[in-house]
């Protein structure tokens, strides 16, 4: 349960990047030798990729100052996996390891929970089939399902959803596939795979187009050479105490070394159009990656239209800003939101429901929401049901510290698939959070 609590404020960094995360553990289970892993996310989804990794072969082990050390041996060379690889509640697990083990001579079993049940997976599976493999599923193209991975061909293939998830699965079952790969993706999305393959020698060809998006090509089977990454903290952690404190008069929280990928930072970028006092510092690149400080304070925030072309930047963040645009005054316009409805929850529609017990005026369409505040905290105190999805359940705690009456939420456990801690660290800044369900 959250309370309306007082202004925030204190220097905090939260945990580390969740999709670079997912990626350490795989490219440094493929390269052969020991990749060294600082600031790895400890959460469940991650977790589950780091445990699929030892069935398929590496040695993934953890030392007592929380360095991960992975060993692989090398492009090609995993083992078939003895039991089903059982991926939580990770869309993102799920999804990059599908393509991961499609190239590789076994079969491989998949399952998940109830929302990863849910889950399209037919998105990947479909062009993983085009490329040779063989995948059986549950109708629908969903979990359970078996991959029996084959030598693969390549492929030319135009991403139909801009999802960076299937681009991460098709490179990476291109990786041990001879010739080259092209994939188009006509809207850019999170490009920490193609980062990483860098970072640990691979070459990629990343060509922009004409018309907007840009082509990647990578040339099949060459060797990962082993290294060591630093995981920056996760902006869409961060995204959390980022709405918090600008909702919460007073507030003035600054988080330190967080992810800055130019293809994750939407969320700033609109709170700032809304008039957010948000300062980011000490801007540098650690493995790859941009990094940097976000200092925020407490503002008043007015309704704005988001450019739907700006959803691939902020997708996970619509949660919180839905959050965020409810303290604002006047209208919020969000739009392009389909992909919000397959995410591990029905995002657009649990988002509206909690909304509207909060008090909330809003108008949920088919591809998004509109919300119209008037400056002043609503009246929040509801029940929120959370569906198996941690982004739901920590926007209604933002929602409960700043609303006039607490919120609660069903399942607070669901938080530690992508923020452990996320409770502890609300209290540290000040946030009246207290933990469980109730
Ligand atoms: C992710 C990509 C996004 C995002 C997910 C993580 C990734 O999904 O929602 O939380 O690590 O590649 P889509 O690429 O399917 O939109």
């Amino acid at each position: 349960m959250a309370r309306r609590s007082g202004p925030l404020t204190g220097t905090i960094t939260v945990p580390g990047d969740k999709s670079i995360s997912h990626r350490a553990l795989i490219f440094g289970g493929l390269a052969a030798g020991k990749t060294r892993i600082n600031g790895l996310l400890e959460g469940e989804d991650v977790l589950r990729t780091a445990a699929a990794m030892r069935r398929l072969g590496a040695t993934v082990a953890r030392d007592e100052a929380g360095q991960w050390q992975v060993t692989g041996n090398g492009v090609g060379a995993l083992a078939e996996p003895d039991r089903v690889l059982d991926m939580g509640n990770s869309g993102t697990a799920a999804r990059l390891l599908m393509g991961l083990v499609a190239s590789c001579p076994f079969i491989t079993f998949f399952s998940g929970d109830a929302s990863l049940h849910k889950r399209p997976m037919s998105r990947v599976a479909r062009p993983l089939e085009e490329m040779g493999a063989l995948i059986t599923s549950r109708s629908g193209g969903r979990f359970p399902l078996a991959i029996t991975g084959r030598r693969l061909m390549p492929i030319d293939y135009e991403l139909p959803v801009a999802s960076a998830q299937v681009k991460s699965a098709l490179l990476l079952a291109a990786l041990d596939t001879p010739g080259i790969t092209r994939i188009t993706e006509p809207r850019l999305t999170r490009d920490h795979t193609e980062n990483m393959l860098r970072h640990f020698g691979a070459e990629v060809a990343v060509t922009p187009r004409k018309e907007g998006g840009r082509v990647i090509e990578l040339a099949g089977q060459q060797e990962l050479t082993p290294t060591d990454i630093i995981v920056p903290g996760d902006p869409s952690s961060a995204a959390f105490v980022a709405v918090a404190a600008a909702i919460l008069p007073g507030s003035d929280v600054t988080i330190t070394n967080v992810g800055l990928n130019p293809l994750r930072d939407g969320l700033f970028e609109s709170l700032k159009e809304m008039g957010a006092d948000i300062e980011v510092m000490n801007i540098r690149e650690e493995a790859g990656e941009r990094a940097g400080d976000i200092r925020v304070r407490g503002s008043t925030l007015k309704g704005i239209e988001v450019p739907s072309e700006r959803a691939p930047s902020m997708i996970d963040e619509y949660p919180v800003l839905f959050v965020a645009a409810a303290f604002a005054a006047g209208k919020t316009v969000m739009r392009g939101l389909r992909e919000l409805r397959v995410k591990e929850s029905d995002r657009l529609s649990t988002m509206a429901i909690g909304l509207d017990a909060c008090g909330v005026r809003l108008e949920e369409l088919e591809d998004g929401l509109i919300i119209e505040g008037d400056g002043t905290a609503p009246n929040g105190g509801a029940a929120v049901a959370t569906h198996l999805d941690h982004r739901i359940a920590m926007s209604f705690l933002v929602m409960g510290m700043a609303a006039k009456n607490p919120v609660t939420v069903d399942d607070g456990r669901v938080m530690e698939t992508s923020f452990p801690g996320f409770a502890a660290l609300m209290r540290q800044l000040g946030g009246d959070i207290s933990d469980g369900a109730a």
